[in-house]
């Protein structure tokens, strides 16, 4: 069992998967560019693990993917026009992404699953504690998560993993854990993983949401781990493995999360984060919401 109660600095993010969902979209274009009202929905993401104070990111990409690369890179070019512009703000813009975080990228090859992606970042990571930020959620800069998380990773050792209770109908749509309480009302110590039961196999409503604070021994678990659900290796699985063998490199934990998550990974969730988000943004939303209303009311 790793022992290890070494700070957290590095976070993974996987960025291999096709986006199929917003075809044509994401023909030319890496679904985890998409904007979200006007910044791309992964830096919302780089932005959160820098918060939680993860400033070395690793992410596991894959063919299409050099935007990805682009977007966090200087561009002096561009740079250089809003410097001869005299547009500060959209030149401090610019630069934000490119300042925010150390990249590193990893390709994928041939995708076999998150689990698989994980494994990826095995020799970048080496033998400390990591966090895994998957893109499709978005979780509100307001209700910090991921840094509770890396907190109770303190307490306990072993991993952790964002739980947040979901329509039972829609549960086959996560990974699910069945859990136990401890003495703390947000934190659970999870006994069962499976990834994306029926409703009736679920153990209960609990599902994976896309953080996870992970120990080094899940790559060895991942080795071993044999395609799951679709064919894949299925990070859920490995995980499952440490929670019903601690020895290896458990326990499991979950912070059950009851702040505000947007799922930009289907299209209509992606639509609301973008309303929600853009109605809430000092600059843009009194105008916008003045307009949401007067659409609703008079056109609805
Ligand atoms: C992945 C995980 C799943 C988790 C989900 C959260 O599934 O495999 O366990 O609940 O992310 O978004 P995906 O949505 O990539 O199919």
């Amino acid at each position: 069992m790793t022992t290890s109660r070494a700070q957290i600095t590095k976070a993974v993010i996987p960025a291999a998967g096709l986006g199929t969902r917003f075809l044509p979209a994401t023909k030319a274009t890496p679904k985890e560019m998409l904007p979200v009202v006007d910044k791309p929905a992964i830096q919302y993401v780089v932005e959160e693990a820098v918060t939680a104070g993860l400033s070395d990111v690793l992410m596991v990409t894959g063919r299409n993917k050099r935007p990805l690369e682009d977007h966090f890179d200087r561009n002096y070019e561009l740079e250089q026009v809003l410097r001869d512009k005299g547009d500060a703000t959209k030149l401090s813009r610019v630069e934000e992404s490119s300042d925010l975080a150390t990249m590193h990228y990893v390709r994928q090859g041939n995708p076999r699953g998150l689990g698989h992606a994980v494994l990826c970042a095995a020799p970048h990571v080496g033998e400390q504690p990591f966090a895994v930020l998957l893109g499709d959620d978005l979780i509100d800069p307001r209700d910090p998560l991921l840094t509770r998380m890396t907190q109770v990773r303190e307490q306990h050792g072993g991993s952790v993993i964002a739980l947040m209770e979901v329509d039972p109908d829609n549960i086959h749509l996560y990974g699910c854990a069945a859990a136990e309480a401890t003495g703390e009302d947000d934190v659970v110590k999870v006994s069962d993983l499976v990834e994306k039961p029926s409703a009736a196999e679920a153990p209960s409503n609990l599902a994976i949401i896309g953080r996870y604070v992970l120990d080094p021994a899940v790559f060895e678990v991942l080795r071993k781990t044999e395609p799951g659900r679709g064919g894949e290796i299925q990070l859920t699985d490995a995980l499952q493995t440490l929670a019903a063998e601690p020895s290896l490199g458990g326990p499991v934990h979950g912070v059950v999360f009851r702040g505000r998550r947007y799922d930009t990974g289907d299209r209509g969730d992606y639509l609301r984060a973008i309303v929600r988000l853009a109605c809430e943004r000092e600059d843009l939303g009194p105008d916008f919401r003045a307009w949401l209303r007067s659409f609703v009311t008079e056109e609805m």
